[in-house]
């Protein structure tokens, strides 16, 4: 058996299709799809099943992988199951792959261990590298605003930790688009690029329409959506009631709240649409957005390799009619799904 799996090779031909786009006016180049290791990628989880979607997305040409310091459970475990696997399987990948990590969210106890303090940034990224077993993250992010630390001190913190070498690129996560506007106006006078942001995006939650697209495109910054499936709500596992090995039926980060009649009837309608496409109602909800110029990568979750591989086949039909968007629109926009927010400013997300 271990013989067996130290021939694992990646599939030669993983680049083939060229589906990645560049971020904003960088250099940072990023697949159309990325895969997100907040669920299902923690100590909690099964590990080969985990090994198996990280290969799997390896080989199709998902080259940027996503973590948080906190991701698990517990907390740091998802790092720590992302370190074993480039260990076993990555290592000689290494410089193909863009991993990113974050820092914003509670991790210690004390004062220390969340928001935006450059002793919590700098300390929990070494943290982060030590868990994974690497000496550099491709890029940073600050996870959320904090509202009580000078950004000047956040953004000095980024700042310092791309000099240190220690990250290769560094951005935000939820900032509105003022704070979006402060916090590059920062980092460029200190040198560094702010080189992308991480919102909140999907048919459902449609808050960086409001102005933070138009930010980031004039800013010159790229933009990873995550939650493009609204954690399985954009998908037809809900459509017959809730399936015991699902988010909302096992643990606390999924808003049962939006399972309602109504709610259910329109991601019905949702879902014929997608069929009419040839598409999944998830393939169509990651399409939707990326027909977005500004949307560099799509961030998506996965429990399992069939799920992935579903999603993946989204890059199959990203092209959308106008009369589909205007019907996706009458059932997923205002007076309709639009039930999510927004920036870290105004409300923490998960
Ligand atoms: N910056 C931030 O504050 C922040 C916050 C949240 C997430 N993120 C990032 O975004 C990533 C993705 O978030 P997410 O997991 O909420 O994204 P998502 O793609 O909206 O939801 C993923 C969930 O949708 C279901 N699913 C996925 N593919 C499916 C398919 N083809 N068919 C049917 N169901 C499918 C699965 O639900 P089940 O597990 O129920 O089967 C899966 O766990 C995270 O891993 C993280 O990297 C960042």
């Amino acid at each position: 058996m271990a013989d067996v799996e130290a021939q694992w090779m990646a599939n030669p031909n993983r680049y083939d299709d060229e589906t990645y786009s560049r971020c904003g006016q960088s250099g940072l180049i990023l697949p159309k799809i990325t895969l997100g290791l907040w669920q299902n990628f923690g100590g909690v989880d099964v590990y080969e099943t985990q090994r198996a979607m990280i290969r799997r997305a390896f080989d199709r040409g998902v080259f940027h992988f996503d973590l948080a310091n906190n991701y698990g459970p517990p907390p740091g475990s998802a790092e720590e199951n992302f370190g074993k696997v480039l260990g076993q399987d990555l290592k000689k990948h290494r410089d193909e792959l863009i991993i990113s990590t974050k820092a914003g969210y509670r991790m210690w106890p004390g004062p220390f261990g969340e928001w935006g303090s450059r002793k919590y940034l700098i300390s929990s990224l070494d943290q982060s590298l030590s868990r994974m077993g690497l000496d550099y993250v491709d890029i940073f992010y600050s996870h959320r605003v904090d509202p009580d630390t000078p950004l000047a001190e956040t953004m000095g913190a980024l700042d310092q930790i791309v000099r240190s070498g220690k990250a290769l690129y560094v951005g935000i996560s939820s900032y509105s688009p003022e704070m979006t506007r402060k916090a590059h106006a920062i980092l460029k006078d200190l040198g560094t690029p702010c080189v992308i942001h991480q919102p909140s995006y999907s048919m459902m939650n449609r808050w960086v329409e409001d102005g933070l697209l138009d930010t980031l495109s004039e800013l010159g910054m790229g933009c990873i959506a995550f939650s493009p499936l609204a954690q399985g709500l954009l998908t037809n596992k809900y459509l017959n009631g809730v399936p015991e090995d699902s988010r909302a039926a096992l643990e606390g980060s999924f808003q049962t709240g939006m399972l309602t009649e109504e709610n259910i009837d329109r991601v019905r309608a949702l879902n014929e649409i997608a069929k009419r496409r040839g598409q999944t109602l998830a393939q169509m909800a990651i399409a939707w957005v990326l027909r977005r110029p500004e949307i560099t990568s799509a961030l998506i979750g996965a429990r399992h390799v069939q799920q992935l591989d579903n999603s993946l086949d989204a890059l199959d039909n990203l092209e959308f009619s106008k009369d589909e968007l205007a019907e996706i629109d009458k059932y997923a926009a205002d007076g309709g799904l639009n039930l999510w927010q927004k920036s870290s400013d105004s409300q923490a997300p998960a």
